[in-house]
């Protein structure tokens, strides 16, 4: 079906890929927003003869970067990058903490993010919230020995838990071939405690919580397009 904020998406997508320069190395995000960024760094790469250097926060994100003819580079070769965008599936617009994960690459996506000295996140605006867990569970990734348990440990935390499976009802497998277990909190007071509490749990890989960690969000709706920083 069409989706009815991608004209938003798109509009926001732009602004970002201005912000990438000639000469940077740039991490790739991952979802329905990230898409229209790689989409219109794609044609600045053919177009404008943009000269970047990129990393793909997913395997579907990479496919996409080839088809566009990216050039993609190595953490040998950029174990820093200059500037990451992404999307994300919250944003709490005071401090520009997010819940992102609801695409299944959260992992790679915060591997990126952490080493981008700028880290810009794209989305409409009906991604913000209140508080981080009003709209959306908690993508957890876990490893598969054992995640009943770690599922019965995020229980005690307080969520309502599900992993994340297929239609056909087998359970989905990130791009390292973990498990997500989505974590259904109350609207989230204390996130940095949570956070810490999560990681606690042995088999844990990552979660969604991304805090701290965005310089810069651009969002577009009908009120038009809107620039943030922490
Ligand atoms: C992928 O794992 C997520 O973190 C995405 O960044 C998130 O789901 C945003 O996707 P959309 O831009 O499609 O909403």
């Amino acid at each position: 079906p069409p989706d009815p904020a991608a004209a938003f998406k798109q509009q926001a997508a732009i602004q970002a890929a201005a912000l990438v320069q000639d000469g940077m190395a740039v991490g790739l995000g991952t979802g329905s927003t990230a898409r229209f960024v790689v989409a219109e760094l794609g044609r600045r790469v053919r177009e404008e003869g943009l000269r970047i250097n990129a990393i793909p926060t997913s395997i579907a994100t990479r496919t996409q970067a080839q088809e566009e003819g990216i050039p993609l580079t190595t953490f040998a070769e950029h174990p820093e990058l200059d500037i990451a965008i992404d999307g994300a599936d919250e944003i709490e617009p005071t401090t520009l903490n997010l819940i992102k994960g609801l695409g299944g690459a959260l992992l790679w996506e915060k591997i990126v993010a952490s080493i981008a000295r700028q880290f810009v996140i794209v989305a409409d605006a009906s991604k913000y919230v209140d508080h981080l867990g009003m709209h959306c569970p908690l993508p957890v990734e876990v490893i598969p020995f054992g995640w009943e348990s770690a599922a019965h440990r995020l229980d005690a935390l307080g969520a309502q838990t599900t992993p994340r499976r297929l239609r056909d009802g087998s359970l989905f497998l990130t791009d390292e071939k973990n498990l997500i277990i989505d974590c259904l909190f109350p609207p989230m007071t204390n996130p940095d405690a949570l956070a810490a509490d999560i990681l606690n749990i042995v088999g844990v890989v990552e979660h969604g919580l991304f805090l701290h960690m965005a310089t810069q969000t651009i969002t577009a709706g009908p009120d038009g397009v809107k620039v943030l920083t922490p």
